[in-house]
């Protein structure tokens, strides 16, 4: 009896973490918490960037023009741009460029 309540709370948590691991994993990867940690206090929230300190928009035509590729590649290529940003994987730098599509429309 006591071993088959252990058994089915044991069950219950390890449903409860399958669930929940991929979800928590989704939520710290999707382009818009992304752009937000990585890039959003030199761009800018709306990626409009900031002139006066010479930080490129990312809405703006230029920027439009750009391929996926190319944009993803400006992350890590950037000479401006600190290690945190650099570092950034192909797969995240990815969801960015997605998340950074939306804004420009
Ligand atoms: C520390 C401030 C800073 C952060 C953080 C930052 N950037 Fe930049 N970014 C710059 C500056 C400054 C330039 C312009 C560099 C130059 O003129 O050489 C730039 C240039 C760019 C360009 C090239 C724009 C163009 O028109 O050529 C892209 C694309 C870009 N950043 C995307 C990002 C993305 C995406 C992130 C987040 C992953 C990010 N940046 C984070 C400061 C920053």
């Amino acid at each position: 009896m006591k071993t088959t309540k252990l058994v089915m709370l044991v069950m219950t948590i390890a449903v409860g973490l399958f669930i929940l691991i991929p979800n928590l994993s989704w939520a710290a990867d999707d382009g818009a918490s992304l752009y937000k940690t990585k890039c959003s206090a030199c761009h800018g929230a709306d990626a409009t960037g900031k002139p006066a300190a010479k930080i490129p928009s990312l809405v703006s035509d230029d920027a439009k023009k750009l391929s996926d590729d190319d944009f993803a590649k400006k992350i890590s290529d950037t000479p401006k741009h600190p290690g945190t940003v650099k570092s950034t994987t192909p797969d995240q730098a990815k969801l960015i460029v997605t998340y950074v599509r939306s804004l420009q429309k």
